[in-house]
């Protein structure tokens, strides 16, 4: 088969090394891709958002199948339109896809479904949520309620904070019509746990657990980014939580998506918080995770295409999809001044060694070539991944993998899945 994916980060790098061990795989292209992903794939330069030019590649290229990475594309209705012109797609219309791009609709949609959430109000006017904050309970979390990135929601711990939020977001608009409308959530307490699972409209089956590292600095203190390390599995998440998050989240979410009209194949992903009362989703997002699928692809032991040609068909069942019993950890390696503003353009090195290293991976994010060189092009630049008999000496593996590589002012956590033992 001929297979398109859209997107360029490490989550796509994933996802084609992975799809690249598929017999069924031929060809694989990739827009617009990355340095690392044009070892393996054909880059084109089409932009994630480019509807129509991705449709019109797809065509003259005779593409078999493509799977849509980003959220931004499939907000946009990428799958949508590949479908209505009768090709093939992984990844959720746009009607479904909304599970993610509206916080207020997917709010209303777990109250209305009764499936566990933080309690929450929506605004549309600055002075209404101002109001809102000064009768409220601290710490309280504001969200923008379109796409931002990973980086519209703040944690506000008193009136001073949460009033700038507000008007940061709703007055100056620092993430633009995103935040047009705001949700502001009760705070939760608990382990976070992310579960992506496969859908193909009415049967879900859950990927291996794994854990993600939003804050930009050691001890999870500084900014949210888009993700700047994970692990998988998370021991926390036991066959018992699985069991109850199954029944209490998993199928009320596909179910109720169905019965709504907005059918979900693709990759849908739980954020979880594993609260005294139970779990409960902090989020859905439409699509994979970035950095928990660089850590889950690399645990997958199943076909990946198979899979998804399984969730276009609708005749996906849990037996297609079985798990490597080594775990996984990924680290980081960003730019500095991510996720505010950084440099691009600087030369990396990877170290010789690097490639006796049999269990690592490293997936490319924010690369390009200039000439012969591979340079910065992001803030997130590479995802380190050793895959290991536990997570302990995966981490290990990650942190001397990442000293053999570097770049002018690359910076990274130094306490990506430390502390991680099984009980
Ligand atoms: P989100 O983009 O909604 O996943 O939020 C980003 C991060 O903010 C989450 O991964 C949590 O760490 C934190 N967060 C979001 N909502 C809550 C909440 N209601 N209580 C506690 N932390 C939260
Ligand atoms: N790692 C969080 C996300 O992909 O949204």
């Amino acid at each position: 088969m001929r297979v398109l994916v859209i997107g360029s980060g490490g989550r796509e790098h994933a996802i084609i090394w992975k799809l690249n061990q598929s017999k069924k795989c031929k060809e694989i292209f990739c827009a617009p891709g990355n340095a690392g992903i044009s070892e393996i794939a054909k880059c084109v330069d089409i932009k994630a958002t480019d509807v129509d030019g991705l449709l019109a590649f797809a065509k003259e290229s005779d593409i078999d199948f493509t799977i849509i990475g980003p959220e931004d594309s499939l907000a946009l209705g990428t799958a949508d339109a590949f479908l209505e012109a009768g090709l093939k797609v992984y990844g959720p219309r746009r009607n479904a896809a909304i599970i993610e791009s509206s916080k207020a609709f997917s709010k209303e949609f777990m109250k209305r479904h009764n499936i566990p959430t933080a309690s929450y109000e929506t605004f549309d006017e600055y002075e209404d949520a101002l109001k809102y904050v000064k009768n409220g309970k601290f710490p309280c979390v504001i969200k923008a309620d379109g796409l931002a990135l990973g980086k519209g929601v703040i944690i506000a711990n008193n009136e001073t904070e949460a009033a700038n939020a507000l008007s940061e977001m709703m007055l100056n608009k620092k993430f633009g019509s995103a935040a047009n409308s705001v949700v502001i959530e009760e705070f939760l307490v608990g382990t976070e746990v992310t579960v992506l699972a496969f859908c193909d409209g009415e049967t879900i089956v859950p990927m291996a657990s794994a854990q993600d590292y939003k804050k930009a600095q050691d001890g999870d203190l500084g900014l949210n980014t888009g993700g700047m390390g994970s692990y998988s599995p998370s021991y926390l998440y036991d066959e018992a939580m699985a069991k109850v998050c199954m029944e209490t989240i998993f199928m009320p979410t596909i179910k109720n998506l169905k019965s709504e009209g907005r059918k979900f194949k693709g990759t849908l992903y739980f954020g979880l918080i594993l609260t005294n009362e139970g779990p409960k989703v902090i989020e859905y997002n439409a699509r994979f995770g970035d950095p928990e699928t660089q850590v889950v692809l690399s645990r997958l032991d199943s076909d990946l295409l198979e899979i998804m040609l399984a969730v276009y068909e609708e005749r996906l069942e849990p037996s297609m999809v079985s798990w490597k019993i080594q775990e996984a950890a990924c680290l980081v390696l960003a730019s500095g001044g991510y996720p505010e503003n950084y440099e691009k353009g600087h030369a990396i090195e990877f170290g010789e060694n690097l490639k006796n290293m049999q269990n690592i991976t490293v997936f490319h994010a924010g690369t390009e070539f200039k000439g012969e060189k591979i340079v910065t092009n992001g803030g997130r630049v590479l995802g380190v991944v050793a895959i290991s008999e536990n997570i302990e000496s995966a981490r290990q593996d990650v942190y001397e993998a990442a000293k053999l590589i570097n770049f002018e002012k690359m910076y990274y956590r130094k306490d990506i899945a430390k502390g991680v033992s099984r009980g």
